[in-house]
């Protein structure tokens, strides 16, 4: 592996690989051997099946998971609206609830209030998105900004698959296939009705969320590539089983619709004690990500950095694609290196976990973010420009100690009013541009 490679340790026991079907189980025998639904199952369990696919989508995209646990999840009070954070997060973005521009966005690090208690719920606020929840159709794209640990609450999101980007902070997420702990510089997928809880590990932390309502992430396709490079699928993560058996009070927040709800129950929501399917949890590393790109000349499109992606029902189009600019050698000759001035009909979210990015200098930090809609211009600022257009092209490495990524979408997303009024948004952005200079000369090839 690389040298910049970035290690956590990890307490956790994993299951290695994608999309498979695991099994794991925390007492030996737990797990029925030979049917999903016995009459009784070991251990006195109940057997409980979660679809996160349609039962009747093809064998090759089906996904469920049977969970063998201590109380069955029907087993909690009346949901009711949990008011507290209702105008943070949204999950329909029709005209009153959002606006629109096609200016180029740029968000200084969004601030951690760190004087307030919130967890990674509370902490949740909405940038944009597009679609709408209930008719499973779009994405959102959330920050949190958290100060404290998730107590005897559990988060449950009926909208979709969440795609979670820690920026500052490891954190510990206790979900009901087992626990999984994410630092920056790593990501974990949950998918839509998983319930799961989020320690801080690090004191105040900060990311970015992904969340797709229409599909399941997968990886990409490799064509010419070849069987191995990008993300392998050895290098996925997946739980093993830990359960909890006591009569604590729990609150499970659900969000559906976009909005949240709270029932309240008498144990732990996280009592699975075996389970197995395809339908589960994962972390990735995005160290372990096989850097491929241009060994001759030319800029390669991004998609070279394609990590997962959740695909449309048009061929080729993402509802979104996580994407992440990681070190590598840049050794192109003849060529303009850094990310070319474009028009893009796809939408791009870009944020950084840490370092500079190689095509803004100036203004794009750790924590920040920025938003490139549909067809409006951007590439290299003029600073970047101008290093680029001078230097001499010799084999060179480029986003040492840097990880930016990009969430493209086919959508054209909305701002909630908290992310377009926001004080970090630097109204300044458009100056990346000013001052590139004009070198055309008619009388000169
Ligand atoms: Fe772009």
């Amino acid at each position: 592996m690389h040298s910049s490679t970035i290690t956590h340790s990890d307490p956790y026991k994993y299951q290695s690989g994608f999309g498979n079907h695991f099994s794991s189980e925390a007492l030996p025998g737990a797990l029925p051997i030979g049917q999903n639904s016995p009459q009784v199952c070991p251990y006195g369990l109940y057997a409980e099946q979660l679809s996160g696919t349609a039962f009747t989508v093809g064998r090759a995209g089906n996904q469920r998971t049977w969970l063998y646990r201590i109380h069955p999840a029907a087993m909690h009070r009346p949901f009711e609206p949990f008011l507290s954070i209702q105008n943070k997060v949204i999950g329909n973005f029709d005209t009153n609830n959002t606006v629109t521009t096609p200016t180029q966005i740029c968000w200084l690090p969004f601030e951690i209030p760190e004087s307030e208690p919130l967890d990674f719920v509370t902490g949740l606020c909405t940038i944009g998105g597009a679609g709408d929840t209930a008719l499973k159709s779009g994405l959102a794209v959330h920050i949190y900004a958290a100060t404290e640990s998730m107590d005897k609450r559990a988060f449950s999101n009926s909208d979709g698959n969440l795609l979670i980007v820690p920026q500052q902070g490891r954190l510990d997420v206790q979900t009901e296939l087992g626990p999984i702990m994410v630092a920056p510089n790593q990501i974990a997928v949950i998918q839509r009705g998983i319930r799961f809880s989020v320690g801080l590990l690090d004191g105040p932390s900060r990311g970015y969320i992904l969340e797709v309502y229409d599909n399941h992430f997968e990886l990409p396709d490799l064509g010419p590539i070849g069987a191995n490079g990008l993300a392998n699928p050895r290098d996925f993560q997946t739980p093993t089983a830990k359960y909890e058996h006591t009569s604590d009070s729990w609150e499970i927040v659900n969000k559906y619709q976009g909005e949240m709800f709270a029932a309240q129950q008498d144990h732990s929501p996280f009592d699975v004690v075996a389970w197995h399917g395809n339908y589960a949890p994962y972390k990735y590393d995005l160290a372990n990500f096989n850097v491929i790109n241009s060994v001759s000349y030319d800029h390669i499109d991004p998609s070279i950095f394609t990590v997962l992606t959740c695909k449309s029902v048009h061929p080729g189009t993402a509802v979104a694609d996580f994407i992440i600019f990681p070190p590598r050698f840049e050794v192109q000759q003849h060529t303009f290196r850094p990310p070319f001035f474009h028009r893009n009909c796809m939408t791009e979210f870009l944020g950084l976990i840490h370092g500079e990015y190689e095509a803004k200098k100036d203004g794009f930090l750790p924590g920040g973010a920025c938003l490139l809609s549909t067809m409006t211009p951007h590439g290299p600022d003029t600073k970047t420009v101008e290093i680029a257009t001078m230097h001499e092209l010799l084999p060179r490495r480029i986003c040492e100690d840097s990880m930016m990524f990009m969430f493209e979408s086919m959508y054209q997303l909305r701002l909630t009013k908290w992310a377009a009024k926001h004080k970090q948004r630097d109204h300044n952005y458009y100056k990346s541009w000013e001052g590139i200079p004009i070198r055309f000369n008619p009388d000169k090839i």
